[in-house]
């Protein structure tokens, strides 16, 4: 078994998943601004060192995903963020794209950027701890769109990346994520989805990326939030799987869900259905961001007094997700 290789089944075996708390320093201070924190610096760091305090967070949590920022602040014990996962049996992972940017030649989509300077990047985190990244290329579904420009700008830019972060020896989260947002259907999105993870597909291969050492992390094929579709849970997960079983390899150990806006609820109970097919080649799992620590940020609000209470609720949502695994 490839160092790779082992990686990447640490993140998604023995019913753990992984916990994306790598919102850029933009998005986190909107966050903590909703729930009437003010976005400094150090609110960042104590938000997020309340998460990774949680108690038992280790026990379904195989890995945590930082920014930047996260990734070189310490924790009130002067344990670095990479060094306190370490501490607990959790593997570090960096959020390694620059964000998304319009597309010349569609303004309207968006190209993931970062390539530049990233082998060295790659190089430092790896040498604080790292041991996978992560880069989210963001397509939407409307008229015309995604565009075949826009898909093969993002998938490339997403090959590229994983082929880098390989050669220094981290995993990559390949994160195609076709968004929620709009009127299309259910059927619509599982046609999305599946075209655009059949030419991430040849595009990682073409860029010869080792398919055993990366976790795919896909969006769940649901209806756009604006449809007034409801899907039932178990249409969800078969078109989510169908659309895997057309395209992604045997090879790949596992794939880690974003929320992508779902609730938190219906995000773990998608991926508990999503279980019961049988003879699936790769472990399933979460890779949720808004949908393991939306609830705690919302009772925490940044009073100290309701510390202990937000890590209750933070580890509720991380049980049950294990559970549905
Ligand atoms: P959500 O689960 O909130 O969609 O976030 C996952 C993520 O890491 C997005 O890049």
């Amino acid at each position: 078994m490839s160092a790779l290789n082992k990686i990447a089944r640490t993140l998604v075996s023995n019913r753990r998943g992984i916990l994306a708390a790598d919102e850029s320093i933009g998005t986190m201070s909107s966050r903590l601004e909703k729930v009437g924190v003010e976005p400094t610096e150090e609110n960042r760091r104590i938000y997020r060192e309340l998460i990774v305090t949680t108690p038992r967070l280790s026990e379904s949590i195989s890995g945590v995903i930082l920014a930047d920022e996260t990734f070189h602040q310490e924790l009130d014990n002067g344990r670095t963020f990479p060094e306190f996962l370490d501490d607990l049996g959790i593997l570090a992972g960096i959020k390694v794209d620059t964000g998304a940017k319009p597309l010349a030649g569609s303004p309207e989509e968006k190209i993931t950027e970062g390539l530049d300077g990233l082998r060295e990047r790659v190089a430092g985190y790896e040498r604080l701890g790292a041991t996978f990244a992560k880069w989210r290329a963001v397509l939407t579904i409307g008229d015309n769109q995604p565009s075949a420009r826009a898909v093969q700008a993002n998938v490339h830019a997403l090959a590229r990346y994983a082929g880098l972060c390989q050669e220094g020896g981290l995993v990559p989260i390949v994160e195609p994520e076709v968004l929620m947002d709009g009127t299309h259907s259910l059927a619509q999105c599982q046609q999305v989805t599946t075209s655009v993870l059949e030419s991430l597909f040849e595009e990682l291969e073409l860029m010869r990326v080792q398919l055993d050492g990366i976790v795919l992390k896909p969006n769940m094929v649901v209806a756009g939030s604006g449809s007034g579709e409801q899907p039932a849970v178990a249409d969800v997960a078969r078109a989510t799987v169908d659309a895997l079983r057309a395209t992604v390899p045997a090879s790949v150990p596992g794939i880690a869900f974003l929320s992508g806006g779902q609730s938190p609820e219906t995000a773990t109970e998608h991926l508990g259905a999503m279980q019961n097919f049988d003879a699936l080649p790769w472990e399933l799992t979460y890779s949720f961001g808004r949908a393991l620590v939306g609830p705690a940020l919302e009772t925490w609000r940044g009073d100290e007094g309701k510390r202990v209470a937000a890590q209750e609720v933070l580890s509720a949502r991380a049980v049950a997700n294990a559970a549905a695994r």
